[in-house]
């Protein structure tokens, strides 16, 4: 199973026995961590290889050292047999390299027809940047990959999903050989999701061969034709996806089986904590009412577009509702805005965390314990072991990977950031924690991590929301799931109810 990706069941066309790409035992240092040791991996035109790995095992490592942003300490890239260096980005995108990277390096003051073409924007005579032709093919580009997006907008003001259609335009601008995807679903709608599938299809019939990064079994079954595992920085496995089991993957990555089993919850709920009535927005959610008490996890479903990420930013206060009430504790409140919300015992855990999230320059210590000073200092001064016992606590539970406390946030793996978010809003002790896809971006089996921290937390009377995409996770963790359509609550269902037929009908409005 090791160092030669096999090829069974496909008839070997002389172009397929040759990889257009190759890593030749590369290695990787950062001080005080080994990010990759010697590790292999090939790919090959036309083909998919599925990269697969922890939060932290070197999967953005590679792409990095494939684009030319790290310099690798050891080993070689060969591009056709040949070995190369890319001393810069642009020395990886002459080669044919291109990357969606996981944090995307988009510039918000720029359009979108400049952030496609940055670098390599269509030149007229004199040398000078053709606008009109850039604006064109930005918008021939846009449309080959379905996004409506006029070329012209800036950058600042588009959503999330639109922004990483950018950069995946971005990708396509160069016309490249190799395309790597990290994480590329993560920010995307179903819609686009689909829509993505389709783009590897079409990559692939081009002959280009792509490098997919992903943490979701499902689409790596579905797009993949091969796989490479890393495990703490090594190569641990590759080989055909058609000869592997989800279980086998699994265990490779993580070194031990994963059940996929929730936490055994006790369902009994105390007291009324939020009630919420008649919440309206003019144009993103209307008639939203509910309740939830303590020790209580409500799940919210619904198709990506129903209106409830807009509706949990308004609960805590960063949008105005038109219309409605919110009872906390049997006190009638407004919530102004989020720091409001924070001192009124809510706190939110925004689905985007790259951005709203954490503080890349500063420690993981000092990012986690920021909002819950008041925990951690005594007559104003800050109690550092008292910090450091807090950040230890919360990032442990959460199963975060990192050399120590001191490592700044922006040194850490895309997963591990993300547990450093969701730790330090749950060290702040909130009475009500509303968690927008809790595991997007987490593997496997810190997952499962995640899930028993938010168990126990509300054993001891935490009042959980948990906006999830994903049905088993839905399923496996509410006490009680509202399903939202259009703005609007759909079902509210319990006990026997909550099966996946009922959510998708629901939330699909069928
Ligand atoms: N610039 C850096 N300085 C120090 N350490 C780094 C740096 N970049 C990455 N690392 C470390 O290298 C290791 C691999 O990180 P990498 O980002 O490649 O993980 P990953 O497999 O992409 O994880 P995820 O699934 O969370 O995105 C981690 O331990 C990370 O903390
Ligand atoms: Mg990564």
């Amino acid at each position: 199973m090791l160092m030669k990706a096999e090829k069974k069941s496909e008839p070997a066309s002389a172009e397929n026995d040759m990889p257009v790409l190759t890593l030749n035992g590369v290695t990787k240092t950062f001080p005080g961590v080994t990010a990759l040791s010697e590790v292999s991996l090939e790919l090959f035109p036309g083909k998919v290889t599925a990269l697969v790995g922890e939060n932290g095992a070197g999967k953005s490592t590679v792409v990095k050292i494939l684009t030319g942003i790290y310099q690798p300490n050891g080993g070689q890239i060969e591009i056709d047999g040949s070995p190369i260096r890319f001393p810069t980005a642009q020395d990886a995108g002459d080669a044919g390299v291109t990357a969606i990277h996981q944090e995307t390096v988009l510039f918000d003051e720029l359009s979108v027809a400049e952030n496609v073409f940055l670098g390599h924007a269509p030149r007229g005579r004199f040398g000078l940047i053709d606008t009109s032709v850039m604006m064109d093919r930005a918008r021939e580009i846009l449309e080959g990959i379905g996004a409506n997006i006029e070329p012209r907008t800036k950058l600042k003001d588009l959503g999330i999903a639109n922004k990483h259609l950018v950069a995946i335009a971005r990708a396509l601008s160069i016309d490249a050989r190799v395309v790597i995807m990290d994480e590329p679903t993560a920010a995307l709608s179903q819609k686009e999701i689909e829509e993505l599938y389709e783009l590897v299809e079409e990559l692939k019939t081009q002959g280009k061969a792509i490098l997919f990064i992903s943490h979701k079994f499902d689409e790596i079954f579905r797009i993949a034709d091969s796989y490479t595992v890393f495990r703490d920085g090594a190569l641990v496995g590759n080989g055909a996806i058609a000869d592997v089991t989800e279980a086998e993957l699994v265990k490779m990555m993580v070194g031990r089986e994963v059940s996929q089993i929730f936490p055994n919850r006790e369902h009994n709920t105390g007291d009324e904590i939020l009630v919420v009535e008649g919440y309206e927005h003019p144009t993103e959610f209307a008639d939203i009412s509910f309740t939830l008490r303590r020790g209580e996890i409500l799940g919210f479903y619904g198709l990506v577009g129903a209106g409830r990420s807009e509706f949990m930013q308004s609960l805590f206060g960063i949008t105005r509702p038109s219309a409605g009430e919110v009872t906390i504790d049997g006190e009638r409140e407004i919530i102004r805005s989020p720091a409001d919300a924070v001192g009124k015992g809510i706190v939110y855990v925004p689905e985007d965390r790259g951005r709203q999230g954490a503080i890349a320059a500063l420690p993981i210590f000092q990012n986690v314990t920021l909002p819950s000073l008041g925990r951690t200092s005594k007559n104003g001064f800050l109690k550092l072991a008292e910090e450091f016992k807090l950040a230890r606590e919360y990032t442990e539970r959460l199963d975060l990977r990192a050399a120590s406390l001191d490592t700044d946030v922006g040194n850490l793996s895309g997963g591990n950031q993300q547990k450093v978010v969701i730790a330090k809003w749950l060290a702040t002790q909130p009475k009500v924690i509303i968690l927008d896809e809790p595991t997007k971006g987490i593997d496997i089996g810190s997952k499962a991590a995640v899930h028993e921290f938010m168990a126990e937390l509300a054993a001891e009377g935490l009042a959980v929301i948990m906006v999830s995409s994903e049905i088993p996770e839905v399923l496996g963790m509410s006490d009680r799931v509202i399903v939202m359509r259009e703005g609007r609550i759909a079902a509210e269902l319990s006990g026997d109810d909550m099966a996946p037929e009922t959510l998708v009908r629901h939330a699909a409005g069928i």
